[in-house]
């Protein structure tokens, strides 16, 4: 089994062996606006919920790019759910457009206004959480943007039940360099209390 030394390894052969093994990430793609109103869309596969209560997520950017510097300076941004639907606008907006170019607008995406904040959702996202800035946490080459999500918008038909359906939702995770997985064929386990392995009904039979 190779075991590898971080240090001995150049920064590129690192990240691609992290984004390997960290797997499969979901994917945040992000809204923001400049603050001369200039909309800004871009994916961020470093992304997960932080907290519930308060409801809070966050997002990395690897340097510093568009949606950090909008974040920083609006201190508003949208997460948008990417969707098996939405792959291929969502890999173009990850283009390195220069900043005063419409992400949107490239992507011939529409946009729906958001309810509290400012940036606007991409309206074919089946889900959205619009955020505003608690925290920027910078370490290593990461700036994590930490924000409360202040409103949740689902679709009516990924919502069943009471809940988000993932067999609905058909949400898409990022692995390594251009791979991805898409949500089709999701199961379920019922966690265990400490009583059932005590007393022994987790044991085959
Ligand atoms: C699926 C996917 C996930 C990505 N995840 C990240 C990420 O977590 N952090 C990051 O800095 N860049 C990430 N990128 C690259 C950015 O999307 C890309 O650099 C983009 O141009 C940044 O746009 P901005 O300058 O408008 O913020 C990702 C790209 C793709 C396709």
């Amino acid at each position: 089994m190779p075991s590898f030394d971080p240090a001995a390894l150049h920064p590129g052969e690192t990240y691609f062996l992290l984004t390997s093994l960290v797997v499969p990430r979901p994917i945040a793609w992000v809204s923001t606006l400049a603050s001369d109103g200039t909309r800004n869309l871009a994916p961020h596969s470093y992304f997960n919920a932080i907290s519930s209560h308060p409801p809070i997520v966050h997002f990395t950017s690897t340097g510093v790019k568009d949606s950090l510097r909008n974040v920083r300076e609006t201190g508003e941004f949208v997460v948008n759910v990417v969707t098996a639907d939405l792959v291929e606008p969502m890999n173009l907006t990850a283009a390195d457009f220069p900043p005063e170019e419409d992400e949107f607008t490239w992507a011939a995406l529409e946009a729906a206004p958001s309810t509290v904040v400012a940036p606007p959702r991409v309206a074919a996202a089946r889900a959205a959480m619009e955020c505003r800035l608690r925290e920027i946490v910078s370490m290593g080459n990461g700036n994590m943007v930490f924000g409360d999500v202040v409103a949740v918008h689902v679709a009516d038909e990924v919502w069943h039940d009471g809940r988000v359906d993932p067999r609905r939702l058909h949400a898409v995770g990022r692995l390594a360099g251009s791979g991805y997985t898409a949500v089709t064929d999701p199961f379920f386990l019922r966690r265990p209390t400490w009583a059932d392995v005590r007393d022994g009904a987790t044991r085959d039979a």
